[in-house]
């Protein structure tokens, strides 16, 4: 069933739903407008129990998402530029830190805000014509939704200060080369490559796919004594679940497992 939001048009697929940044005539670039749009399909997306894995694409053939529109933000204030910071980072956030597994199909410019949108997802795939880059400096700014944090996290100090400071795009095939997107493939094949990872995903158990999650987002923040305690707290926590006993019953019994999700 596809529900169109306008400038964000959301389908389902079983366990998966598509998200797709809908204003090609802009190059997908997130306005007020698209930005609460794209909140409102994660709220109505995580209130669905059944979906697992979101695919995150953008409308068109050229583009991703081309950035923050820079039309809003020119005649901004201070005041309204740390807002809109702010309320972005929020949302990419929930992205981030929130239960769905998140995975961006980068199918063209991937810029500013837009490689931002893709950094706060899990996994990010490329067609092989995508561009990625951090081109705020051209426009006398740096990254505020969250790329002179994520980005260094990501494939390093030193790269990410290079693209911050350049502003320079790269392929995809140099985005795979630092880490920046997990797999390249071709134009045409990328939402099938997305749709068979998201699908291979939402087959796993999901409160396992969620702790997963959290241990790796949550400890990356700690040291790692904290963090290897962590782990173990949400590791014992899995025996609290009807899957793992279905999972390990099934390994032992030699058949496949019935995941409940619970
Ligand atoms: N904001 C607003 N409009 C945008 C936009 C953006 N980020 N990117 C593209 N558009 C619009 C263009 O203004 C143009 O609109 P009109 O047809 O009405 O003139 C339309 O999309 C098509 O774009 P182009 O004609 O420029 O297409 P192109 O193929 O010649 O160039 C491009 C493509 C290289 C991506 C170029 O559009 C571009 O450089 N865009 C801006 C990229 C950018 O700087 N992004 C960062 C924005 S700032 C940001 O995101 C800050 C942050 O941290 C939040």
């Amino acid at each position: 069933m596809e529900t169109s939001h306008e400038r964000v048009i959301t389908e389902k697929f079983d366990a998966v739903t598509l998200i797709k940044i809908n204003r090609p005539q802009s190059l997908n670039a997130l306005d007020p407008l698209t930005l609460q749009q794209l909140g409102a399909a994660i709220t109505a997306m995580e209130a669905d129990p059944q979906t697992k894995v979101a695919i995150i694409t953008g409308a068109g053939s050229k583009a991703f998402v081309a950035g923050g529109d820079i039309g809003v933000m020119q005649p901004l204030d201070p005041l309204g530029a740390r807002r809109i910071a702010v309320d972005v980072q929020q949302l990419l956030n929930r992205i981030e830190y929130g239960s769905t597994v998140f995975i961006a199909a980068i199918n063209g410019y991937a810029l500013g805000g837009g490689c931002e949108l893709a950094l706060a997802c899990d996994i990010r795939i490329a067609a092989d014509n995508a561009q990625l880059g951090q081109p705020e400096v051209n426009l006398g700014i740096i990254p505020g939704w969250g790329a002179t944090q994520r980005l260094p996290r990501l494939v390093g100090s030193s790269m990410a200060k290079q693209l911050m400071l350049t502003g320079e795009r790269i392929n995809a095939a140099q985005a795979a080369q630092i880490g920046l997107v997990n797999e390249v493939v071709t134009a045409a094949e990328l939402m099938g490559r997305a749709h068979e990872l998201a699908q291979s995903i939402a087959a796993k158990p999901k409160i396992a796919l969620q702790l997963i999650k959290e241990a790796v987002n949550n400890g990356l923040e700690m040291d790692m004594n904290r963090a290897f305690a962590y782990e173990a707290d949400l590791f014992g926590l899995c025996f609290a679940t009807a899957d793992q006993k279905e999972g390990m019953r099934a390994f032992l019994e030699k058949r496949q497992p019935n995941w409940r999700d619970e």
